[in-house]
């Protein structure tokens, strides 16, 4: 089967072929055109369902961090005749224990989260993952309008190693830049651009000026003072 059949049928399952909620036309097709540049050795995701149809037939080798939970998505992308053999992973359990448990390899090129949506699991994805993502690579992050994700959404838009591309209905796509790897087993919280600015939450003369004055100001500032 062709590409754009296999688009077609997946495009065509109903909304209610499983019971996590799928992903809609719109957000497939730009996975898709997302992936044509990119050469997919190694790709992953968390959740299964359309995605990860899809996933099988852009991607040379493809991991699925998921667990069915009665809900039928991982059943029924095992069963389904439009899974491309020899190419998923199917790696079942929590995502909270699984992929922080997974021994990486080569970089990925491409990582969707979209499997448990609660605070803070797609965070410790996030963790995980962000490490093994080549220069170049798409990182897919689901259902931004839950308002913890949204925050995710927000601190990666301002992060030095991510440039937003596009965001389609829910679904935010970003590019992973040359920045280098945060450091994940450090601090180095201030270098971070969505922490540049302190926010106010302690209303006393000092923390106020902490939070208006750039940290490179304030450092020289006090410098001066010291001479
Ligand atoms: C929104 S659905 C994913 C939809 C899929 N991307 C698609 O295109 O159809 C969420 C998925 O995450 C799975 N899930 C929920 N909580 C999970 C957890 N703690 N660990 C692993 N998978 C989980 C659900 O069973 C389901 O497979």
């Amino acid at each position: 089967m062709n590409a754009e059949n296999v688009m077609k049928e997946i495009v065509a399952l109903p909304s209610d072929w499983h019971g996590a909620g799928s992903l809609k036309a719109g957000v497939l097709k730009a996975i898709a055109s997302h992936a044509e540049g990119l050469d997919l050795q190694l790709s992953a995701e968390t959740g299964s369902g359309k995605s990860s149809l899809l996933f099988s037939h852009l991607s040379k080798r493809h991991l699925v961090f998921a667990m069915d939970d009665g809900n039928g998505s991982v059943r029924r992308v095992q069963e389904s005749p439009l899974l491309k053999p020899g190419v998923v992973e199917f790696i079942e359990g929590p995502t909270q224990k699984t992929v922080p448990a997974y021994s990486f390899g080569p970089p990925l090129q491409m990582i969707m989260l979209d499997g448990p949506h609660g605070f803070p699991f797609p965070v410790l994805e996030y963790y995980s993952f962000y490490p093994h993502l080549a220069s170049g690579g798409v990182l897919i992050v689901d259902d931004i309008d839950i308002p913890s994700i949204y925050d995710m959404y927000q601190f990666l838009k301002k992060d030095a190693m991510f440039d937003l591309l596009e965001v389609v209905h829910t679904t935010a796509f970003f590019r992973r830049t040359d920045a280098p790897v945060f450091d994940p087993l450090a601090d180095g919280w201030w270098l971070q651009g969505y922490n540049r600015r302190k926010k106010i939450v302690d209303w006393n003369p000092l923390s106020v000026a902490t939070a208006l004055v750039p940290r490179s100001i304030r450092k020289k500032l006090l410098e001066k003072m010291r001479k």
